[in-house]
């Protein structure tokens, strides 16, 4: 059978928006939906300009992501989640915590831990709005379902997979991108580079 005859599927989030300068679209998208309490999940880079998203009402910042998030960074995330009780999660930075987003927007209140939705769709469900905003340009988590977790114990990565962690909204600014390092600029490079490489219906020769 040819790739063309392969089916596929392709999921993405219900509303994605790209261009220099549309950061503040999250909170007229949060405000038309009447959300009056946001958690944001970013790093300390991203927390000193949370104000560029525009959210309304009360707006909790946890600004604790780091590269290569832990069991112990989601579980401190989810801390502060149980206590704010958002009608909005927002991962505002790298892939790290847009991944920590994805899990702070499916695990409280579910009953499951994250040891049990490990592996593909087994997230029961969502019950508040998920935003994603990327600062780096390499990871595509803002468009995808996936979110890895380290666990320190085995120094293996944890990998959920859900449908319902796909964002509401994901919103890429450009702009947001200028301040990274350059380290993390080449890295990422290479992040988007192994994707399409994955995506290529050549990869089998590419191995
Ligand atoms: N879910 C997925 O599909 C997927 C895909 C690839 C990678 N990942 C995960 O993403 C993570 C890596 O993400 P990443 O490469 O985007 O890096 P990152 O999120 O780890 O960020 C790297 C560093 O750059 C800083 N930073 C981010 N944006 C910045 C900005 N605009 N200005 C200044 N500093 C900034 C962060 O604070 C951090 O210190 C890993 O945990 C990896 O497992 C997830």
């Amino acid at each position: 059978m040819s790739d063309l005859l392969r089916p596929i599927e392709i999921a993405r989030p219900a509303s994605l928006e790209f261009g220099a300068g549309l950061v503040g679209r999250v909170g007229a998208w949060a405000k038309e939906r009447g959300v009056t309490r946001t958690l944001v999940i970013t790093g300390r880079s991203g927390a000193r300009r949370v104000d560029l998203l525009a959210l309304p009402g009360q707006v909790e910042v946890w600004n604790q992501a780091q590269p290569e998030p832990d069991i112990p960074d989601l579980d401190a995330a989810l801390r502060v989640a149980a206590r704010v009780q958002p009608q909005l999660v927002v991962g505002f930075g790298g892939g790290s915590a847009m991944d920590l987003a994805k899990l702070v927007a499916v695990l409280p209140g579910s009953g499951q831990t994250l040891h049990e939705v490990v592996g593909p769709e087994k997230v029961n469900g969502r019950k508040v709005l998920l935003a994603q905003v990327p600062t780096t340009s390499g990871t595509g988590s803002e468009a995808g379902t996936r979110a890895l977790v380290t666990d320190p114990a085995t120094q293996n990565k944890l990998a959920v997979q859900s449908r319902h962690m796909m964002a509401d909204l994901a919103v890429v600014d450009p702009d947001l991108t200028i301040s990274v390092p350059s380290a993390v600029t080449a890295f990422t490079g290479v992040d988007a580079l192994a994707h399409c490489a994955e995506a290529s219906p050549r990869r089998r020769r590419i191995r």
